[in-house]
Parts: structure tokens; C-alpha cells; sequence
């Protein structure tokens, strides 16, 4: 996983995925100074790092030299932004997703950040080009990254309308050498590929729902039994080869299917949401969580994703050039 050639990578934001950030970066070989306006959230980080490092360990994904000391020299942590942007060769930008707080961060990543620096966004749903001071484009995109990225190897990359070619390649270049797999569009859509699907399929799940058609548990069955279980080997485009596109064009023509009205709405999660249950971390949601605490059961799901990685590594996904 090493790079040939180590930069300088300042994560801004220490919150859910700049932590996870800066680990990717340091395992990388990459050096990483981490900063957020909490001093809170920054003292949290060591210990969050280390526990994904741990699993990534316990996997055989990273060798055991990976030590908290290494780590820790690895990931400097910086209360001042102005100190976390010292000589920085790449910014990440991984703070609150609203629009005041990324305009007033871009506002002084343009003083403080070197000029040369590469200013990347991992930017959910904002469209924050407009809120990147123009002089900085040239040298400026979004990489927006899926959680927990130290598991996850998909990167949306998205150049500004002005970003040199050569700051894209290098960017991807560095991401390919962390074996992450970059995703360049032309112009930014919200919610990428990745995300849409997940709306798209989010809109058809709470319809079946709220519909009382089928159970939550009957829906991830025929999730991970059968439209899960191709995805991972030739994808959604592969699969539609597979099919015959003929079959594909005659179900599209013949129109039986009507996609659900977006209401911003579902029945059955706002009476879920309502008793107070919030998923794994509340102990229940759509199951029942409660015979173990939320840190396993995320060290179990992350384990078992390790070995699903590891496994399709093997197998080799059917994704032609
Ligand atoms: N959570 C996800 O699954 C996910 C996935 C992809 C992208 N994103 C995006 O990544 C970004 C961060 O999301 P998150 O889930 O890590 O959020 P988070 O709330 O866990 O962390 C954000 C951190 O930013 C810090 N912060 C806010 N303003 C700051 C500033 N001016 N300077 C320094 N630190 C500041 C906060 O203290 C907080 O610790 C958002 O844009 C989000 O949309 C999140």
C-alpha cells in the first residue's frame, strides 16, 4: 500500500471521516496533520485511529508494525489550523456539511494554506466549488469518500471547471497507490453514483414498508440473496450484459414498473425514530441490537467486511476496461 512518493496531507476535520482520513493517508505513507476546531474531537482521534488500525491489523490488512507510536508520529495532531497547514501539499476538507461553516474554513484555508496546495472537499451533498475563493480552483476538487474509508475503496473525484488536468492525475495517481478506487465526473452531481442508488433504493425500501408489503427482514433477504449478491462480481452494468440488453430495453418499454413519489417521508421510520430507536448505537432499530454493545457489533461488521474484501480480491470482479 505505500507510496512511492510521501506528501504533505493536512485533514481538517477530526469527526467521523477525517479520523478514518487521516489513518487512510498515514497507511498510505503518507504525512498526516490532523486539526479540528475541537479539542475535544482532536483528543478523540488518537484512540479512534488506533482502534481502526487495530481491526486492519487483526485482519492481516496492515502488518503489526503499525504501532500507537507509529501511528502517533504518522498522524500529528494540531489545535491550530494555521500550525496543521505548515508546508501542506494536500488539504482535506472533511468539517460540518453547511455552507456557512465550509465558506468561512475556505476563507482561511486561502490565507494560511500554501499556495501550491491542492485543496480537496469530501463535500456529501454541497455543491462547494462556489465556496472555494477563485484563485484556488486551478487547485482545487472534491474527493468524497464512503465510511468507514480505511474499508470502503470507492473515491467520487471532482474536478472545479478550472482544475489543472495535472492536479486530477496526481490526485487519483495517489489515491490508486493507496489502492482506493477513484471515480472522476465532469461536473458535480449531487449524491455521485453511489449515493443516488442508495437514495433511489432508500425511496423503494420505505414504500414496500409503509405499504405493509413485505418486513424489513424480508427485504434485506432478498437484499443480500439475490440483488446484493451478483453486485460485487459484475455490478449493475455487467449484470444488464448479462441479462441481454433486448430483455432490458422490453422491461423499460413495457412501463409496469412507477418509481415511488418522494415525499421526504416514510410512516414506518418516522414511528420507529419516534420510540427513540436509532439503530445499533441505540441498541435497536429495524432489528434488535441489544445483546451486544455498538463496538462490536461495528468490529463485527467491519471484520466480516475484511473477509468479504479478501475473498473478492480472489475472486476478481467481472469489470472489463
Ligand atoms: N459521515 C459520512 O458517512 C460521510 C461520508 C462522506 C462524506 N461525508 C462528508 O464529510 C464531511 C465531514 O463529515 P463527518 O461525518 O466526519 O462529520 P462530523 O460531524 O463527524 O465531523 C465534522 C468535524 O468538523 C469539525 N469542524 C467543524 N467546523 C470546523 C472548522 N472550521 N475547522 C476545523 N474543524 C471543524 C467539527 O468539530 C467536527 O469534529 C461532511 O462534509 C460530510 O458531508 C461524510
Amino acid at each position: 500500500m505505500a507510496n512511492s512518493h510521501p506528501r504533505k496531507v493536512t485533514v481538517v476535520g477530526a469527526g467521523l471521516m477525517g479520523h478514518a482520513l487521516a489513518l487512510v493517508f498515514a497507511l498510505g505513507g503518507h504525512r498526516v496533520r490532523l486539526t479540528d476546531r475541537s479539542g475535544a474531537i482532536l483528543a478523540e482521534a488518537t484512540s479512534l485511529i488506533e482502534a481502526a488500525a487495530a481491526t486492519l491489523a487483526e485482519a492481516g490488512e496492515i502488518d503489526s508494525s503499525w504501532s500507537p507510536s507509529r501511528l502517533a508520529e504518522a498522524v500529528t495532531l494540531h489545535e491550530d489550523l494555521g500550525d496543521a497547514l505548515l508546508e501542506a501539499d494536500l488539504v482535506i476538507e472533511a468539517i460540518t456539511e453547511r455552507v456557512d461553516a465550509k465558506t468561512a474554513l475556505f476563507e482561511q484555508l486561502d490565507r494560511l494554506a500554501p499556495p501550491a496546495a491542492i485543496i480537496a472537499s469530501n463535500t456529501s451533498n454541497l455543491d462547494v466549488f462556489p465556496l472555494i475563493p477563485r484563485r484556488r480552483w486551478k487547485r482545487a476538487l472534491i474527493t468524497h469518500w464512503y465510511t468507514p474509508p480505511y474499508l470502503v475503496d470507492l473515491v467520487d473525484v471532482v474536478p472545479t471547471e478550472e482544475t489543472d488536468p495535472a492536479v486530477t492525475e496526481e490526485v487519483t495517481g495517489m489515491l490508486e497507490a493507496m489502492g482506493k478506487v477513484p471515480v472522476v465526473f465532469p461536473r458535480f452531481v449531487t449524491g455521485y453514483v453511489a449515493n443516488r442508488l442508495q437514495e433511489a433504493i432508500a425511496l423503494e425500501v420505505f414504500r414496500l414498508l409503509d405499504e405493509g408489503i413485505v418486513t424489513a427482514r424480508e427485504i434485506d433477504l432478498s437484499v443480500i440473496h439475490g440483488l446484493a449478491l451478483r453486485m460485487p462480481i459484475v455490478g449493475v452494468m455487467g449484470k444488464a450484459d448479462f441479462t441481454g440488453l433486448g430483455l432490458i430495453r422490453q422491461n423499460m418499454a413495457n412501463a409496469t414498473y412507477q418509481p415511488p413519489k418522494v415525499t421526504g417521508r416514510s410512516r414506518t421510520l418516522d414511528a420507529i425514530v419516534e420510540q427513540g430507536a436509532d439503530g445499533v448505537r441505540t441498541g435497536g432499530g429495524f432489528y434488535d441490537w441489544s445483546e451486544s454493545t455498538p463496538a462490536d457489533l461495528f468490529r463485527e461488521r467491519d471484520s466480516r467486511l475484511l473477509s468479504l474484501k479478501r475473498a473478492l480480491r480472489q475472486i476478481r470482479p467481472m469489470v472489463p476496461r
